[in-house]
């Protein structure tokens, strides 16, 4: 389809309507996988089995005889050694050497010598550290030690990095381009910290967005999930080894984002056809452009209707070894996640013969690694685990490293390592974060706003790094940081204040203090504050209403709403959320996601220019449904694609028919499931 390329190459407005051939040309663009785009026109019906997927990085047979070579001289230590993978915090380069550790990784909110401020040098020089000590171990052969990092956002652990709007927020751009600029420009800043393993991206197909990962999904459509996934690897991976190229990690294998009722590391109830034609299609697009490195899910997969209970992933051997390697052919590395071995049953954090029985080929032990190497060790004399099982996981691990260059030397002396510019695009991330914002209401065409207004901004996020760049930013949960510890970038009021000019705009949090008539227009700037993972779960009952969870918020547009001087709402979520009344109390309602470090991207589509045209318009589309009920997330107030335009003008929310009656789930604290009529 060479005139789709062409289209987005050189014209990306082009690519900005809304529809299904869209996606299916973006496929056809980034040549995810192997199925032709009719094949997967249809999700949910096509595939009977797992597809096989042709990688473009192909095994070499001498590269084959040399990973022969040195696995049969390696001794058993060596072989348990390759497959642990230990936190920084608890593993030094000196151990590192002595145990033949095949990787370390950071978590979220670990840094060299537990310093917040680390500088790019200082991480650069802590990875060629692990890297020399790897190369001095007494083995035959040395085999470099690889770090894995979450950089999911931007290199978003680093002081100075630019954070690049979360994933949800790609997935409301519809842009693959887009996507794979960012996973290079994230390489780039994971190769200055001189690290070259990135964990990322997440390719989980959200359903229910009471689930504390939603924002790491691209989107609820598997299409868009799959076409990103391709860019998104092509983009970090490059050319293996370069200076520019990290590993990207397809995760979490699989169906991470269908657990019932979205409960993280839940279970996931699909039939095999769903996970297959669903939870697959992410899988797809990475292994189709060489994604390297897969990770395995927390969750566990039920198929009910077959009455097959297969358990937590990290025992399945039928999904790990049987679809993933043997019907996909996926030859590089498995890694599990984060201590999520102990909860295989009868497993512990440091001992599971069965995780590595089942297919995982590199185990992250963060803590407990000198115990697992200990009892792993004993599992192969004892024969729990058989050594063909052992050599196959060191063979993979060693070949990903071959590819990924390092054994060429190390990565923390590439062109890119040490220097804290690389960390940096602001320009990229300001594009990314006017792409990605959803304007849902536009009253009496407010927006755009003419300059030279005196504008009053509230709200709590309005000048709030955290509040805009959510979990997985500094620190694991995104919290415990205030804005000095955001070297780069500018927060909403930053930005509005340098497009303005700082005499037009004023600030009060709650809207107190200030006489609102001396205003022409009010920005409230609102939403969730940050967090990760389990922590962001909405446990059901509870109301998926946004006020109930942040009342200050509702507080906050009842202070300015309704009193002549109209409101515009910027809100910021890591997943759509029910907030009719915020949507009723807002004249104009912008969906702005967790846009990182450049909130500026906000201020230039929601102004004209000095010459009074609009520059930039409204772009993004509704990656999920935006809630319509705040107990039954099924019901979408807004479709998918849903998305206004300066262009269009506004049509108004579109009209769903009859709603299903809903009976009063109430949730604790007293929540109750009543929904308000959006006016
Ligand atoms: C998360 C992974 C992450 C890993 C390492 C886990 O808790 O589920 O997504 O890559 O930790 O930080
Ligand atoms: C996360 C890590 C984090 C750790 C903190 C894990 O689940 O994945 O990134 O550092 O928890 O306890």
């Amino acid at each position: 389809m060479p005139k789709i390329a062409k289209f987005n190459r050189e014209n990306p407005r082009v690519m900005k309507m809304t529809s299904i051939s869209r996606i299916t040309a973006a496929i056809a663009l980034t040549g995810a996988g192997l199925l032709t785009t009719a094949a997967i026109a249809q999700p949910n019906t096509r595939l009977t089995d797992w597809p096989r997927i042709a990688s473009p990085i192909k095994a070499s047979p001498e590269q084959e005889a040399r990973i022969r070579r040195i696995v049969a001289s390696m001794t058993l230590a060596q072989k348990i050694g390759q497959m642990t993978q230990a936190e920084i915090k608890a593993a030094t380069p000196e151990q590192a050497r002595e145990f033949y550790l095949g990787s370390v990784l950071n978590g979220g909110g670990s840094w060299p010598a537990m310093h917040k401020g680390a500088s790019a040098k200082e991480w650069a020089a802590l990875a060629d550290r692990y890297y020399q000590a790897s190369m001095a171990s007494d083995m035959k052969y040395p085999v470099p030690i690889i770090w894995g990092i979450d950089a999911v956002h931007g290199n978003n652990n680093v002081i100075g990095a630019t954070l690049y709007p979360h994933n949800i927020g790609l997935g409301a751009a519809h842009d693959p381009v887009l996507v794979g600029k960012i996973a290079h420009a994230t390489a780039r800043a994971v190769r200055a910290t001189g690290i070259n393993w990135a964990f990322a991206p997440t390719l989980a197909i959200v359903q229910d967005e009471r689930w504390g990962r939603s924002y790491e999904g691209f989107a609820a459509d598997p299409l868009l999930v799959r076409a990103y996934a391709a860019a998104y690897v092509r983009g970090a991976q490059g050319r293996l080894g370069a200076a520019d190229s990290v590993l990207a990690t397809a995760k979490h294998f699989i169906g991470d984002g269908g657990t019932f009722q979205g409960k993280d590391q839940g279970e996931n109830r699909s039939p095999l056809r769903t996970l297959i034609n669903t939870h697959g299609q992410g899988y797809y697009g990475a292994l189709g452009a060489g994604a390297q490195t897969v990770m395995v899910s927390y969750s566990s997969w039920n198929d009910v209707a077959a009455g097959n209970n297969q358990g937590k992933m990290h025992g399945d051997k039928l999904l790990i070894t049987g679809a993933l390697k043997q019907k996909m052919g996926f030859d590089g590395l498995v890694v599990s996640d984060w201590d999520a071995i102990e909860q295989v049953p009868g497993c512990t954090k440091s001992h599971c013969p069965q995780a590595i029985n089942a297919g995982i080929d590199m185990i992250m032990v963060p803590i407990e690694w000198q115990a697992f190497i200990k009892n792993t060790i004993a599992d192969v004399q004892s024969g729990t685990i058989p050594m063909a099982r052992i050599d196959d996981a060191v063979s993979r691990i060693i070949r990903v490293k071959l590819r990924a260059g390092l054994f060429a030397g190390s990565p923390a002396k590439g062109a890119l390592a040490g220097d804290d510019r690389a960390m940096v695009n602001r320009p990229l991330a300001r594009a990314a974060v006017r792409e990605s914002l959803v304007l849902l209401k536009n009253q009496h065409s407010l927006l755009p706003l003419a300059r030279g207004q005196r504008v009053l901004v509230v709200g709590k996020s309005a000048d709030s790094f955290s509040n805009q760049s959510g979990g997985w930013s500094r620190t694991w949960q995104g919290t415990e940081n205030t804005n000095v510890d955001f070297t780069t970038g500018e927060t909403l009021l930053t930005a509005l204040k340098a497009k303005l000019g700082d005499a037009h705009v004023t600030y009060s949090a709650d809207g107190s203090g200030v006489n609102l008539h001396d205003f022409d227009t009010v920005i409230a700037v609102i939403g969730e504050a940050p967090y990760a993972e389990y922590h962001g779960d909405i446990t059901a009952p509870a109301s998926l209403e946004h006020s109930a969870r942040y009342p200050e918020d509702r507080a906050v547009l009842d202070a300015v709403s309704g009193k002549g001087v109209p409101v515009v709402t910027v809100f910021y979520s890591g997943r759509t959320t029910y907030a009719n009344d915020l949507i009723n109390r807002s004249d104009a309602f912008v969906a702005a996601w967790l846009p990182g470090s450049e909130a500026g991207g906000i201020a230039d589509v929601l102004f004209r220019d000095a010459r009074g045209r609009p520059v930039y318009d409204f772009r993004g589309r509704l990656p999920f449904g935006w809630l319509g009920d705040p107990c039954d997330e099924r019901i979408s107030l807004f479709p998918v694609g849903y998305g206004l335009s300066y262009g269009l003008g506004y049509a108004g929310p579109k009209k769903l028919g009859p709603l299903p009656e809903m009976h009063g789930i109430s949730a604790e604290g007293g929540a109750s499931c009543k929904r308000v009529a959006i006016q």
